[in-house]
């Protein structure tokens, strides 16, 4: 039987098969030569590419030689702020943190408090409070200040507005539409706003009066906003805007990602560790009901939601990994000792993240763009 998924930018869910949504959305997966080139010239491969956490592309080897050529580009990615920030959002964060370090860059970081207003019962005031606290946990990944722009679409709006309108020309109704399936009872605020997240991909170059290349790094989802982007970049006589995408770092339970609206699958960056605890001690292992069964037959860490933890975030050491990922199977580890173990290193992780976020607060204001 085939299972069935869904990956769209408001819905994650079911099993999700990779391989099928690069050929489903046209990307192209990233190689082996191509990560040896990325080692070559940033000095070291990062621990999401090595294991592909961050597995499709478009364009990227195209920065790659830009940048060679020494044309620099800048970073775009974003959050759309509907509450606090989950370890599933910190990936691409800590990935983009690393990419602007090694190649000295800018990131333009978009806050959409208006999208979040447009398909979730939540008024601006909410939206726009949660991007300020969202932004904290940006920082706190590493970002460089003096390089990193935070806006919010409300508040900087002004701005916005122009590129945005000058891009929604380019774009039918019936595009929109088969990109993201609207319907006749699509609010028209939602209608638009692929055109607004299309904006930072170009204002850099616009601000600058030149064209500067811009990559993305997102989880897989956001990639129908850059079909849009990249069907009007050359209409205006922009670059395609390139990206790099990354899986998802799945929710504590059996199926599905990591998400905001389902609090107990998701860890938030502002959970305390008990809440931490708690969590990881209730998640969905890949172990046998027993701990007799489970030394006897041996479990699937495939489908354990902890030993993902480890593979995507809290084991760095491939080694490491793979004595974890053997012992699951094997049944010498068992779920208790499995689950103490990750809550030990969330929680850690967590304080020391929480102690950034707080510096950032003293930084925040200079971060932010307004008009
Ligand atoms: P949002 O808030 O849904 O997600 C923010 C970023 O986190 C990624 N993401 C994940 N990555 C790994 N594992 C997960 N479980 C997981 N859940 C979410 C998303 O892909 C995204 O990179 N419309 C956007 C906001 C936005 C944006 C952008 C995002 C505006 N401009 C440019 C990326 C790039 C949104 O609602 O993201």
């Amino acid at each position: 039987m085939v299972e069935k998924f869904v990956v769209t930018p408001w819905e994650v869910s079911g099993k999700v098969d990779y391989d099928k949504l690069v050929e489903q959305f046209g990307t192209q997966k990233i190689t082996d030569p191509m990560l040896k080139r990325m080692e070559k010239v940033a000095g070291e491969l990062h621990f999401m590419l090595r294991r592909k956490i961050f597995f499709s592309h478009r364009d990227f080897d195209w920065i790659l030689n830009r940048y060679e050529a020494g044309e620099k580009f800048f970073l775009y990615t974003g959050r759309g702020p509907s509450g606090h920030t989950t370890l599933g959002h910190l990936v691409p964060w800590i990935f983009t943190a690393w990419l602007q370090k090694k190649f000295g860059v800018e990131l333009y970081f978009q806050m959409t408090d208006d999208e979040k207003y447009l398909i979730k019962d939540m008024t601006t005031k909410q939206t726009t409070a949660f991007a300020y606290e969202n932004a904290l946990d940006v920082l706190a990944c590493g970002m460089d200040p003096k390089k990193t722009h935070i806006f919010t679409n409300l508040e900087y709006g002004k701005t916005i507005y122009k590129q945005a309108v000058e891009i929604a020309k380019h774009v039918t109704f019936s595009t929109a539409k088969a990109v993201f399936g609207f319907e006749n009872s699509s609010n028209i605020g939602i209608v638009f706003f692929p055109a607004v997240q299309a904006v930072p991909c170009f204002l850099p170059s616009v601000q600058a009066g030149r064209n500067i290349p811009c990559l993305i790094p997102a989880a897989i989802d956001q990639d129908p906003y850059w079909r849009i982007s990249r069907d009007t970049a050359p209409k205006m006589g922009f670059y395609k805007p390139a990206q790099i995408h990354c899986k998802f770092l799945p929710g504590l339970g059996p199926e599905g990602k990591m998400s905001a609206s389902d609090p107990a699958s998701a860890i938030f960056t502002t959970d305390t560790p008990q809440q931490i605890e708690k969590k990881i001690m209730n998640a969905f292992t890949g172990q046998q009901p027993t701990k007799e069964l489970q030394r006897k037959l041996g479990g699937n860490p495939d489908i354990c939601s902890v030993c993902q933890y480890y593979y995507f975030l809290f084991e760095q050491d491939d080694r490491k990994l793979a004595e974890i990922f053997a012992g699951e199977r094997s049944g010498t580890l068992l779920a208790g000792e499995h689950k103490a173990d990750l809550a030990e290193r969330v929680k850690r992780f967590m304080a020391e993240h929480q102690k950034r976020r707080e510096k950032a607060k003293k930084v925040l204001d200079k971060v932010m763009l307004k008009d």
